[in-house]
């Protein structure tokens, strides 16, 4: 653990990684986003740095790391919003990096994304808010628009909410139905950017069980970005710890919890300092404290 995967069987099989330990019954042992030797910088700053990852079918896979280490990057790059400087990453089979235009726009309606800044649009009701990339993007009579809207929306328990304003919404009720427009067009996948956000503990719960729930019930495959330790090892098959531009740790949660690495440790346990220093680096306090007539 820690390191990256580097043993592969012929076909190009990772030996022990995240897609040979999927379980549940919506499980495939086969990966739906392979990602080989990423790299991505900003201008000087190195994002990702020969990166290996994979995402299981049919799984939820936790992606965590502190803050602007590159987890909504990592999910700009495998949704083609970004094109990596090296590596590859395949999407069920076809390599985003090199994706054309109309390509790229065809695979990406086959992922569902439910952003931290995802909003509702304020002047459309709950339904025609989970309508709307029905009839943007499908050319389905309004019965069966209705028909599926419907369906959706009881999916996240808010079918009796469709004739409300997004105003009228509280915060997690907004998230679900963000979620229901998620899933309108049946993605294969989802990705979440802290969907747990700002939630109090009770909406939080619900959120968590139902990302589980939609990613069994219908096939489908999540990736979860967040920094809520513990909510998002509860529902993960699988997680990566990412930082520094590198994979810090991976497992099964079990496996994660089973880690020693004092870093590991430190964020996962949420301890305010450890080998991540809470303080910038500084002389000593007292140093400083002591120099007069400067600064
Ligand atoms: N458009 C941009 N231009 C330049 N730098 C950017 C841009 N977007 C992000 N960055 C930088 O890239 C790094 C990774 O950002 P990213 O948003 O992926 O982090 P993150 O892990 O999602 O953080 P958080 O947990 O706070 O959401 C950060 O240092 C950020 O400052
Ligand atoms: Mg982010």
């Amino acid at each position: 653990m820690g390191g990256q995967q580097s043993t592969q069987f012929p076909d190009g099989v990772p030996i022990g990684g995240a897609c040979d330990t999927v379980s549940g019954p919506a499980a495939a042992p086969d990966c739906l986003v392979r990602i080989r030797g990423l790299s991505f910088s900003r201008g000087a700053q190195v994002i990702f740095d020969r990166v290996d990852l994979d995402i299981a079918r049919g799984a939820v896979t936790a992606v965590m790391g502190p803050s602007g280490t590159g987890k909504t990057t990592l999910l700009k790059l495998i949704s083609g919003q970004l094109r990596p400087d090296a590596g590859s990453i395949e999407v069920d089979g076809e390599p985003v990096e090199t994706l054309g235009r109309s390509a790229l726009y065809k695979l990406r309606r086959r992922m569902g994304m439910l952003f931290q800044s995802g909003a509702l649009l304020t002047d459309l009701s709950v339904f025609d808010n989970v309508a709307y990339p029905l009839r943007e993007h499908t050319k389905l009579n309004p019965a069966m628009v209705r028909k599926l809207v419907l369906l959706k929306l009881e999916a996240v328990g808010l079918r009796g909410a469709r004739d409300l304003m997004p105003s009228a919404l509280s915060g997690g009720m907004a998230r679900r139905v963000a979620l229901a427009r998620a899933i309108a067009l049946d993605p294969m996948m989802i990705l979440y950017d802290e969907p747990f956000t700002g939630q109090d503990p009770i909406s939080m719960g619900v959120l968590v069980t139902l990302i589980r729930q939609l990613n069994d019930a219908s096939g489908l495959t999540s990736i979860v970005v967040s920094h809520d330790v513990r909510e998002t090892a509860s529902i993960a098959d699988y997680m990566y710890i990412i930082s520094n531009g590198k994979v810090m740790a991976q497992g099964t949660p079990a496996q994660i919890a089973a880690e020693r690495s004092e870093w590991v440790r430190q964020f996962m346990d949420g301890l305010p300092d450890g080998p991540v220093h809470f303080q910038y680096p500084a002389p000593s306090l007292a140093a400083d404290l002591l120099v007069r007539g400067v600064g």
